[in-house]
């Protein structure tokens, strides 16, 4: 998932976009598309550690990283080799000071190993790793030398079952809160192409790493998912918005609402959802104009 709530311009045509020749990911974490020098394809694996606050009144530590393939958001596609590779790391230390940096990386390579293991290595500078049991995660930065400053690693803990966005195990997809009716452009990219799998939907996590010479060590609330689609998301979404809310026993309450760019005098409509899924359904259905 990205962070939180992005305002993305509105703006380029979605030409009927067909990308049915997707790799599928053999693991559950593993690579879905594949995105290259010829096409717009994204793909990105997100993971947040979210500390308890230290003081009254004071929000706690955060850190959420991104292993990016290509551009989330449109880029000047200008460069001799697609796609680029990078990790974006930002957040805030426990005295609320924050931090934000993407390291450039040579290389952005998944391995699928046994059942559902993982690794990705991000060059020589940040790497992960996913057990086949999908129960632990551990994430490594190595990039210590300015401009860049961090290294470090965090562990996660899973203490839920993975499933795909909306609480389903058997499509990545927004299949299930798919509107009955005629999708334009933009919506079949977002209920048909948007994958979304969730390796970690809760759990702890152990962070210590040193950023810009300070560092940053707690435990906390992990999560960890990972996201791609044929296009740039401001190519077929106008906003997205993600929330989370802890209750004090499993499961998670994962709340998301992503809106399908308006084209024409088509009106806009939503993927909305929350679990469970049949709030969601009712939540979609509910936000499409009478008579539709
Ligand atoms: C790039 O991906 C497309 C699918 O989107 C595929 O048809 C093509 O063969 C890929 N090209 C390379 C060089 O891998
Ligand atoms: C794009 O590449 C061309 C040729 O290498 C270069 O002249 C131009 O400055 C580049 N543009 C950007 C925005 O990087
Ligand atoms: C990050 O800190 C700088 C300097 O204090 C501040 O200007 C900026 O608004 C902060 N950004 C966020 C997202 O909090
Ligand atoms: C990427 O991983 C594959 C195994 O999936 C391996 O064969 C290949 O050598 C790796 N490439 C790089 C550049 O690390
Ligand atoms: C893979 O999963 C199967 C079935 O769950 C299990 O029998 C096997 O031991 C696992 N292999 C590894 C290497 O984890
Ligand atoms: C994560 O696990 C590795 C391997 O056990 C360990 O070296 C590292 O110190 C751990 N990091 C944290 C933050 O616990
Ligand atoms: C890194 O820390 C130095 C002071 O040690 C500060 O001047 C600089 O702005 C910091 N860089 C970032 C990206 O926060
Ligand atoms: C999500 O699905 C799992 C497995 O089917 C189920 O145990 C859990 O209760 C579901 N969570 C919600 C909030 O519906």
């Amino acid at each position: 998932m990205m962070f939180a709530s992005k305002k993305i311009a509105h703006s380029l045509l979605i030409a009927s976009v067909v990308l049915s020749n997707f790799a599928h990911a053999v693991s559950f974490d593993g690579q879905y598309i594949q995105p290259n020098l010829t096409n717009t394809a994204v793909e990105w694996w997100w993971g947040s550690a979210v500390g308890a606050s230290q003081s009254p009144g004071t929000p706690g530590p955060v850190l959420q990283f991104l292993f990016y393939q290509g551009y989330s958001i449109l880029a000047d596609f200008n460069h001799s080799s697609l796609p680029e590779y990078y990790i974006t790391i930002n957040g805030f230390f426990s005295n609320g000071n924050n931090f934000s940096l993407t390291v450039p990386a040579t290389s952005g390579n998944i391995s699928e190993g046994n059942n559902n293991s993982v690794t990705g290595t991000w060059g020589t500078v940040g790497a992960f790793q996913i057990s086949s049991d999908l129960k632990t995660m551990a994430v490594t930065f190595n990039a210590p030398d300015a401009p860049y400053r961090i290294s470090g690693s965090m562990n996660f803990t899973s203490n839920r079952a993975n499933h795909y966005g909306c609480n389903v195990t058997d499509s990545p997809y927004f299949d299930v809160v798919k509107p009955v009716k005629t999708l334009n452009d933009a919506e079949q990219v977002l209920f048909n192409q948007l994958g979304w799998a969730v390796a970690i939907p809760g759990g702890t996590v152990n962070v210590d790493v040193r950023i810009n010479g300070t560092r940053l060590q707690f435990t906390g609330n992990g999560y960890h998912d990972q996201n791609w689609m044929p296009l740039a998301l401001n190519e077929f979404i106008s906003s997205w918005y993600f929330g989370f809310a802890e209750d004090t026993s499993p499961p998670t309450m994962l709340c998301c609402k992503i809106n399908a760019l308006s084209t024409g005098r088509r009106p806009r409509i939503s993927a909305l959802f929350a679990l469970p899924a049949r709030w969601l359904v009712q939540k979609a259905r509910l936000r499409l104009p009478a008579g539709r």
